[in-house]
């Protein structure tokens, strides 16, 4: 059977690093609130001019670098944001003609933080009805251009940056024991809309919007949700979370991470962390801890990794794979 596996990972992260103590400057908050409530100490800002494109294509780049491929092997981008360069078209056509690839297809997908859980498995989905042998699965986002400067609630989370993977078919005997990826679960959940969306858009104001979000609602749903949705892919593959070497956890409290991590029975040890230095990069955050575990050699072949995310929609999916 055709299998989707990694064959290289990447990421770009934008020059700027702003620390909390920046946000305590304009805000009545503090570097202990943001630090003890969420696990971030410092988030990285695309500079005036650099939009969400230009950082998948950075990731992109290093991607492919890392798998030792040339972006005319590459037949489909897909691209997870929330945060477009332009309503349309796709960021992913934009990536694209950026590393000058002009065959093959490419779109976007938008399931807010849990967009590259969604990518993964749409991408996996494309490999196995063979659409695509090889494919560059993107997260990227500006998040920072979407928040509202005045809510200390939402504005101290988020940061931008991009990560990317080259996923690629390779024959598997159809064993759990096979490299790429094992098992997929998607849900979403449009009832909960009012917790964490954008208060803007084409259809309804003609304007971008800002970011809102309940967050303790959030908080509330996420870790029974994710715990759910890993067990979920688990149990699609025959294995059991103990059988896990890595969690790669979207990356948006580390409480959520923990309690997460804990229902799963899995210890913080088998657990990439990368909050403190990224804060909530929304679709980014899952490739960009892949591809800063892959680069720190934590990975070997054969390890069993799960990751999972939750996010507006309410969307939240986990995606299992072998390295
Ligand atoms: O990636 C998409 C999914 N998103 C998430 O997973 C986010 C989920 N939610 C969370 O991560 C957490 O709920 C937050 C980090 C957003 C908030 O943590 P919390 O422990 O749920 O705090 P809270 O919302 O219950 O707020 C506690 C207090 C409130 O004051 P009162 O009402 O108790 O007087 C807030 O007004 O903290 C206050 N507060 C702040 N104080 C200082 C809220 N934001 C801040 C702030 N600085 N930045």
């Amino acid at each position: 059977m055709i299998r989707s596996v990694i064959r290289g990972t990447g990421h770009y992260l934008p020059a700027r690093v702003v620390p909390n103590s920046e946000f305590a400057k304009t805000l009545d908050t503090s570097d202990d609130w943001i630090i003890s409530r969420s696990g971030i100490e410092r988030r990285h800002f695309a500079a005036e001019g650099e939009f969400t494109s230009d950082l998948a294509i950075r990731a992109a780049r290093a991607a492919l670098e890392n798998a030792g491929v040339s972006a005319q092997e590459i037949d489909a981008v897909i691209v997870a944001t929330s945060t477009p360069d332009f309503t349309f078209p796709a960021v992913a056509t934009q990536v694209q003609a950026g590393l000058g690839i002009t065959k093959g297809f490419a779109f976007d997908i938008q399931a807010v933080c849990a967009g590259f859980v969604f990518a993964l498995a749409n991408a996996t989905g494309l490999i196995a009805a063979g659409q695509a042998s090889r494919i560059l699965v993107i997260g990227a986002e500006t998040f920072s251009r979407i928040m509202d400067w005045t809510d200390r609630t939402t504005c101290v989370l988020f940061g931008d940056g991009a990560g990317a993977l080259v996923l690629e078919a390779q024959t598997g005997t159809g064993a759990n024991t096979d490299p790429g990826v094992l098992a997929c679960d998607l849900n979403s959940d449009g009832q909960y809309r009012e917790l964490l969306y954008v208060d803007g858009g084409v259809s309804r104001t003609g304007q971008a919007g800002v970011l809102r979000m309940q967050g303790r609602e959030v908080f509330r749903h996420a870790v029974e949700k994710l715990a759910a949705t890993a067990n979920a892919a688990l149990d699609k593959a025959g294995l059991s979370a103990d059988q896990v070497d890595w969690v790669v956890p979207h990356q948006a409290n580390l409480r959520i991470i923990r309690g997460t991590a804990q229902k799963l029975g899995i210890p913080m040890e088998r657990v990439v962390v990368t909050v403190q230095d990224h804060g909530n990069t929304s679709a980014a955050s899952i490739p960009l801890a892949l591809s800063v575990a892959d680069a720190e050699g934590r990975f070997k072949p054969g390890d069993l990794v799960l990751t999972e995310a939750i996010g507006g929609g309410l969307s939240w999916g986990a995606v299992l794979l072998r390295w």
